[in-house]
């Protein structure tokens, strides 16, 4: 399979503007994302998942090594490279049409054109009828509907997404879970898929998710294990609920130590 992503020595130093000081996030990290896959990262809180994707997103510049995208160096957003967060800052002043249609609108795409977009996303997302709605008006899943609208509506060739489903309660969690596997094209082999980077606490979720799970260590981070999930899709969790428990155990005892020991460095 193709690569779209490559990593090569990639590491991120913060240093404080407060007080200089220096916060090494990631370190030493060579990767290369295959095209097409649905990649989920976990590792402990504060070993730089967020940094990683960020650096991907090209929000931000890595301190040593250099990242990739099909074959050119990242210097900076691109809206080939869609992203989604936990607690998604969608435009407030901003209705859910308003939303889902700014990437579109920001890049010049004419009125007729993006609306037209923007009003199939809506439905595939299932936001039909709440197109004139602001974000304080719907419910968190409803929101993070709209900001996957958000995201698609400029045919990312590259999902990076983080905790996207994080703040959502577990009965919504389990429907975009399969909402979004379905837009991925899960059930689909025919087509090419996005590219997928989802970053979760959540093991199973993971698991679940993934064509490859890549586990980091505790900060700085770096690469622990790459685990392949080798379950024929679209998956079904009654099915496969066995395999992806072993998987689950396997994984969560690569990260327990990394994390008992985090925890133990962030409470001392
Ligand atoms: N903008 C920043 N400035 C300084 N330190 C940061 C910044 N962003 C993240 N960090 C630090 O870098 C480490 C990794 O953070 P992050 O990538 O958010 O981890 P994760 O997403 O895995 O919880 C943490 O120690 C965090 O405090
Ligand atoms: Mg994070």
């Amino acid at each position: 399979m193709k690569t779209l992503v490559e990593l090569h020595g990639v590491g991120k130093t913060y240093v404080s503007a407060r007080d200089g000081q220096r916060v090494q996030a990631l370190d030493g990290i060579d990767f290369a994302l295959r095209r097409g896959e649905f990649l989920t990262v976990v590792g402990p809180s504060g070993c730089g998942k967020s940094t990683l994707l960020s650096l991907i997103a090209g929000f931000n510049a890595p301190t040593q090594g250099s990242i990739l995208f099909d074959g050119k160096p990242v210097t900076g957003p691109g809206p080939e490279r869609g992203v989604m967060f936990q607690d998604y800052a969608l435009f407030p002043w901003r209705t859910v049409l308003g939303n889902v249609e700014f990437g579109p609108f920001a890049r010049g795409v004419a009125t007729s054109e993006r609306r037209r977009k923007a009003q199939q996303l809506i439905e595939v997302v299932g936001l039909t009828g709440f197109e004139t709605r602001f974000p304080h008006e719907l419910s968190g899943g409803m929101r993070q509907r709209c900001a996957l609208a958000r995201m698609l509506a400029n045919d990312p060739t590259m999902w990076l997404m983080d905790e996207p489903l994080a703040a959502v309660d577990l009965q919504t969690r389990i429907i975009l879970q399969d909402e979004l596997l379905r837009l991925w094209g899960d059930a689909d082999t025919g087509r090419e898929r996005p590219t997928v980077m989802f970053v979760t606490h959540g093991i199973d979720e993971a698991v679940l998710l993934a064509d490859r799970v890549l586990v980091l260590g505790r900060r700085p981070g770096r690469i622990k294990a790459v685990v392949d999930v080798d379950l024929p899709r679209p998956r079904d969790r009654q099915r496969s609920s066995l395999e992806m428990a072993r998987l689950t155990d396997h994984i969560w005892s690569l990260i327990r130590d990394e994390a008992a020991q985090a925890i133990s460095e962030e409470t001392h």
